[in-house]
């Protein structure tokens, strides 16, 4: 069986960074016969300066038909002075709706050799590997009726409407317990259950499903307790699942507990387990074109990538062990430079992924 994945490298060091995922990827599919094709389009900044809208058709009907998408970044001040609906972003965000990819995984690893990039001290978070999945096509952010209305006593107010569906709960909950039966077998669900019904509802839905994942524990704690419970003891986590808003707070935070922007990644999946993939950073457009970009992030994304969306988790395994090799050699691009380590390009970097692979 053939699968196809779309590359998106979009803007700034987008490019670059693609360009070496995509030779670590025709590494695997050579080495593990993996039976992938590879095409690529454009979106973002790109897009607009091709075709004059962020998100062409064509690049829409190609990433229907993948089974797996590899983005880049989008985005740079060469676009900024654009009305917000013809901006890059509404490429990546059309992307999202269309495909309906409202499960979005964040890990947060902290590796061993860069533990001294964290803000915290080493014992609280050596050894980190959590999961946030975080709702992204529902929520506060989506909810209607929404505005600035005026009311009677002349003042205006700013709305929005907190809802979810059961349906909506129940198959990002879904993705949430899976994930947690590949890793540590351990699920946490923050809500504000407390005070907003909302998610007395989420609970309710939370607890129905765990008797269909016996092996995952699960275990629940309002958002405030969970803010402070990652700065804190992040270690006790194993995989977050929680609503849009609250997990876009919280995703930033715990990324943040491994320091290093550069080494992140994401998906986001529907429920054909078709995914998106990409860096949590953006286009950087500071050093783009100067060869000095992380391409770890994206590399990382495309073990994601093998793993959730094309069942490969053998060649996802190889992908991380080589990352982690690497790492362990000393190389180190200039965001997470430190003392001892011998800088690299980005496509030295690239290159000594697929050496050690
Ligand atoms: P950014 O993540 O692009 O850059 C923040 C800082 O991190 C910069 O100093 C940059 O040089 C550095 N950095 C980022 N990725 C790096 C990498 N792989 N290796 C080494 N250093 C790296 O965020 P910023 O500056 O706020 O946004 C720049 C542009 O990117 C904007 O146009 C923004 O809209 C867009 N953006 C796009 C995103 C996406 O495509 N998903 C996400 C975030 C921002
Ligand atoms: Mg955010």
């Amino acid at each position: 069986m053939s699968r196809s994945v779309l590359l998106l490298p979009g803007d700034g060091i987008g490019p670059e960074i693609v360009a070496e995922a995509e030779k670590v990827l025709h590494k695997v599919n050579e080495k593990f016969s993996l039976g992938l094709s590879f095409e690529s389009a454009l979106v973002g900044g790109a897009a607009i300066d091709a075709e004059d809208t962020p998100l062409p058709a064509d690049t829409l009907d190609k990433a229907r038909k993948a089974d797996a998408i590899l983005l880049g970044a989008v985005g740079g001040p060469k676009w900024d002075s654009l009305p917000m609906a013809k901006r890059p972003e509404k490429g990546l965000l059309g992307l999202r709706s269309n495909l309906e990819l409202f499960a979005n995984l964040r890990p947060a690893i902290l590796y061993p050799q860069l533990a001294s990039a964290s803000s915290l001290k080493p014992e609280v978070v050596s050894g980190l590997d959590i999961l946030i999945v975080r709702e992204l096509t529902g929520g506060i952010y989506f909810g209607q009726p929404r505005g600035v209305r005026q009311l009677e006593s002349g003042e205006r107010q700013g709305y929005n409407t907190y809802q979810y569906t059961e349906s909506e709960i129940r198959r990002i909950g879904r993705v949430a317990f899976e994930a947690a039966q590949q890793r540590g077998k351990k699920l946490c669900s923050v809500d504000k259950a407390n005070v907003l019904e909302v998610t007395v509802l989420w609970r309710e839905i939370m607890e129905e499903l765990k008797s269909e994942y016996p092996d995952v524990e699960l275990s629940h704690m309002y958002v405030d307790n969970a803010a402070m419970q990652l700065v804190k003891a992040p270690k006790q986590f194993d995989v977050i699942v929680t609503g849009n808003m609250f997990g876009d707070i919280l995703s930033d935070e715990a990324a943040m507990l491994t320091g290093s922007i550069g080494m992140l990644p994401s998906a986001s999946l529907n429920s054909e387990k078709q995914g998106m993939y990409e860096p949590c950073h953006g286009s950087a457009p500071d050093i783009a074109g100067q060869g000095v970009a992380n391409p770890l992030a994206t590399i990382i994304s495309a073990a994601m990538m093998l793993r959730y969306s094309l069942n490969e988790d053998d060649a996802a395994a190889a992908i991380e062990a080589a990352v982690s090799k690497v790492l362990d050699q000393g190389l180190r691009t200039a965001d997470i430079m430190s003392e001892g380590g011998k800088k690299v390009s980005t496509r030295e970097m690239g290159e000594a992924v697929l050496s050690a692979l």
